[in-house]
């Protein structure tokens, strides 16, 4: 999709988009264009009796004495509701509303400056992706139509100034929604590590490790969850080195599991398809790099992520084991689903002994049951610190990608004593059973600021929403974007 932002109107597009209040007042722009139709548009309103009701749209065919082919009015609400989330996701209603209408050019004409127009134009441009590489039949009408945007409006400079950078956030979602996306036979642990290996165009340094380094250093812990695949498990450190050589790096730390079968604690087959998206996290540590990187940010991140397959062959780690992680503490496997956090353990101990941060955020799909407390809407939140727990809260509110905190406590950690390792990777029930998963977290930690989010429940959607296609949703990366321009940016 190509958007573009312009200062004079263009007649030679075939569509347009125009706007009305609720009420159906028409903004400027609007009773400008109603006026050169002879009228045609606010007859079609009284017609339809549309209102101006968010949500609402009208389409005019052939309207009045105008070139252009059609006019689609969207109902903006009220004026004062139009903030950024809003103005997003009416972007995207413009993208879907016209996506399959045979028009491939469409000019949007509504009166916004220049940060309200980039964000406008960002909400379509996030409504467009299609993962279709794998479709090789598809008929040319069930495909989208639409190729160009042009936003007109009163200072263009400005506009496409804003849009830039909102441009290199949703490149960084979209590598995410690729990631994610990608069928588990062609992205594998060395297979996502190779695609990692692309981030250095932009200026990030990657360094990929083999099975043999993480023997060398002693990630038992990882290494156990992959040794039942035929594929070798990596781990992958990112820097983005855009700060002050003496600032601390923000860590972010990813479960990266591309196929969770379960293990020998394998799971049902039902949906077991969408254990091609257990690798999420380390998704939105790559996406979030890839955005930080594109717009330059003035910033020092490192991401690390755990790329395993768990899989249930003769060499898989059976219930009962006891595994060493590369902090020393050991573990004893009851349940060889609960990977994700052994994977996790050592991604977090190497992140904080190696690149000694200014604090720690993890993201992982790592419970069913933050699926059963938040549903779809919300993920879930822990964390060892009230600031940053707020600041992530905030950034989540800000971009539509919501957090919810959960607790932590010695009540929960007493769960996952064992009796022969120093502690064991499920607790003693189904109850709590995310919260428990984060208290094992946290012996990683060992006194960092952290903070986990459980992604599980938000990293695939099964419907469309505003922004998000169904599919892949990139979740995280917008937010710790924000997160990291807000708190850990210079100017
Ligand atoms: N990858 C799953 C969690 C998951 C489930 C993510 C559904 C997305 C959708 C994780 O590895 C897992 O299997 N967790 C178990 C933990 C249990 C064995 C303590 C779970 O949630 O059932
Ligand atoms: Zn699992
Ligand atoms: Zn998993």
């Amino acid at each position: 999709m190509k958007l573009s932002f312009v200062e004079k109107t263009d007649v030679t597009k075939e569509a347009v988009a125009a706007f009305a209040y609720e009420g159906g007042e028409l903004t400027p722009a609007a009773k400008a264009l109603d006026d050169a139709s002879g009228g045609a548009l606010s007859r079609a309103q009284a017609a339809a009796r549309f209102n101006g009701k968010k949500g609402q749209s009208l389409t005019i065919l052939s309207p009045g004495t105008l070139t252009q082919k059609r006019v689609v009015l969207f109902g903006l609400g009220t004026a004062d509701a139009l903030k950024d989330e809003a103005l997003e996701a009416l972007g995207a209603r413009i993208y879907k509303g016209l996506s399959h209408s045979g028009a491939a050019q469409l000019e949007v004409l509504f009166d916004l400056d220049g940060l309200n127009a980039a964000l406008l134009a960002s909400g379509a441009l996030l409504r467009s992706y299609r993962f279709d590489k794998y479709r090789t039949t598809e008929k040319a009408e069930d495909k989208p139509g639409l190729k160009g945007m042009t936003f007109l409006v009163a200072d263009a400079k400005a506009a496409r100034r804003n849009f830039k950078r909102l441009e290199k956030i949703a490149d960084g979602v979209f590598f995410t929604r690729d990631l994610v996306s990608e069928p588990p036979n062609t992205l594998y642990p060395a297979s996502f590590a190779e695609e990692l290996k692309a981030l250095e165009k932009l200026g990030v340094e990657v360094d990929i490790l083999g099975e043999k380094d993480l023997a060398e250093l002693g990630c038992g812990s990882l290494l156990g969850v992959g040794q039942g695949s035929a594929r070798d498990s990596r781990m992958v450190v990112m820097h983005w080195r855009g700060g002050k050589k003496k600032d601390k790096p923000v860590a972010l730390i990813g479960k990266g599991v591309t196929f969770d079968t379960g293990g020998i604690s394998l799971k049902p087959a039902g949906g077991m398809e969408d254990m091609k998206w257990d690798m999420g996290g380390a998704g939105v540590v790559a996406g979030t790099l890839k955005a930080l990187a594109g717009r330059k940010a003035k910033c020092n991140v490192v991401g690390v992520v755990g790329l395993v397959e768990n899989m249930p062959d003769g060499a898989a780690q059976r219930p009962g084991d006891v595994v060493t992680s590369l902090s020393g503490q050991t573990i004893e496997v009851i349940n060889t689903d609960a990977e994700g956090r052994l994977v996790l353990a050592d991604a977090l101990w190497y992140a904080k002994e190696t690149c000694k941060p200014a604090l720690m955020i993890d993201l992982a799909t790592l419970t069913g049951a933050i699926m059963v407390a938040l549903g779809h809407e919300y993920a879930g939140l822990f964390s060892n610190s009230d600031t940053l727990a707020a600041q992530l809260t905030d950034a989540g509110l800000e971009t539509g990608e919501k957090l919810w905190r959960l607790p932590l406590g010695p009540e929960y950690d007493k769960q996952i004593k064992s009796q022969i390792a120093d502690m064991k990777n499920i607790g003693g029930g189904r109850m709590g059973g995310s919260i428990i998963a984060a208290q094992f977290l946290q012996r990683f930690v060992d006194g960092t600021d952290w903070a986990h989010l459980d992604i599980a429940g938000v990293t695939w959607s099964n419907k469309d929403k505003d922004i998000v296609p169904k599919g892949g949703t990139g979740f995280g990366v917008r937010l710790l974007d924000r997160f990291i321009a807000e708190n850990h940016e210079g100017s």
